[in-house]
């Protein structure tokens, strides 16, 4: 049995198509925390900030990881928030390789324009915002991961190849 993959990043950086490529590629599943947080809630990640707030989604998101992390052979998409939090790396990091997906701003900026999806960026000031959350956030990422990974201009399946060929180890039988 071969560790997790755990993909981490700032909002919009590419977890989820990267680790849906890496599933494919690599015959395991793939979990996007978020969408398993909605289906065990019956809830959107909007729906719980709106009625129960950040910290409310935040304890789901722990329980979430211990969850996870009981499992072997997933590839997983981390929340951009998941790995801020110490007793998230701990739980993953049990069992799992975190590689950090480093997609510089502009790139995101442009892909989250008209998102809607996210409740942290639904605000006015929502470009100062960002950019104040990538740049305390960058050096946490880059602090809970065993390696990063430039990834802005590469396509999903690109990126998945890399993981690949630099985790051969965990993939093989
Ligand atoms: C968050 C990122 C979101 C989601 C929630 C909070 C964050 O996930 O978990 O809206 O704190 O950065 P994505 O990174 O998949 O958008």
């Amino acid at each position: 049995m071969g560790k997790n993959i755990v993909l981490c990043g700032f909002m919009g950086c590419g977890k989820s198509s990267v680790g849906r490529q890496l599933a494919k590629k690599t015959k395991r599943k793939f979990i996007d925390l978020d969408r398993y947080i909605e289906k065990k809630n019956n809830a959107t990640v909007s729906q719980i900030f709106a009625s129960h707030g950040e910290d409310y989604f935040r304890e789901l998101e722990h329980l979430a990881c211990k969850e996870v992390s009981n499992e072997n052979d997933l590839i997983i998409a981390a929340g951009g928030g998941t790995l801020l939090f110490d007793r998230n790396v701990t739980a993953l990091s049990k069992n799992a390789v975190i590689v950090f997906l480093d997609t510089p701003l502009n790139v995101i900026k442009k892909r989250l324009e008209n998102d809607t999806k996210r409740p942290l960026l639904q605000r006015a000031d929502k470009d100062e915002y960002m950019q104040a959350l990538y740049t305390k956030r960058y050096p946490v990422y880059e602090g809970a991961c065993d390696y990063k990974l430039k990834s802005g201009a590469k396509p999903s399946a690109v990126v998945a190849d890399i993981i690949i060929e630099k985790f051969s180890n965990v993939f093989e039988k």
